[in-house]
């Protein structure tokens, strides 16, 4: 397995829509290992595929203390959203370092297909409905800043970018 480069936000390809996935086999099942290994290592409780430049729908989840809770969504759709909403802190491995709150279903039941391609559905609430929901948006290019004020996101871009240079900078002067 092998720790993956996770995209940063503002990078553009962050906003790029990902394709279903049609073929299940050891390629994927290889994404899927090292996206749970990245994500893990990061550490954070949610990853998508385009946060690693892949461009499809797939997302690894784990929301459990322990770390042994794997959930791999592949081509997920939600198929109902609760009418009740819940507003909650977020962070995303694309935008370290930022926390802010996002409204979101309180609850969602979902359907995707699993490693082997077979489909299941599932009833989620709480972190785990905010993760979901959260890494389903990355599917479609959205990343969560987008929820907040132009202000704030704009904020954000700027602190990115300035954070980006400065390792850019470091990375230089280390190789000299
Ligand atoms: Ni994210």
């Amino acid at each position: 397995m092998s720790i993956l480069n996770i995209l940063r936000y503002p990078d553009p390809r962050l906003h790029k829509i990902a394709k279903s996935v049609t073929v299940f086999d050891e390629r994927l099942k290889k994404l899927a290992a090292d996206m749970a290994e990245t994500m893990y290592d990061a550490p954070g409780v949610g990853l998508a595929a385009p946060q690693v430049d892949v461009h499809e729908q797939l997302v690894v989840i784990d929301t459990s203390e322990t770390n042994d809770d794997l959930l791999i969504l592949i081509n997920p759709e939600i198929i109902w959203s609760s009418p009740e909403r819940k507003m909650y802190d977020e962070g995303c491995l694309s935008v370290p370092g930022i926390y802010d709150g996002v409204e979101r279903a309180a609850e969602v039941k979902v359907r995707a297909l699993d490693i082997e391609g077979k489909s299941f559905e599932l009833h989620v609430d709480g972190l785990l409905a905010v993760c979901v929901q959260h890494e389903m948006d990355h599917l479609i290019g959205k990343v969560f800043v987008e929820y907040l004020s132009p202000l704030k996101r704009n904020r954000i871009k700027t602190k990115m970018l300035k954070e980006e240079r400065t390792e850019q900078y470091n990375k230089q002067r280390g190789r000299r």
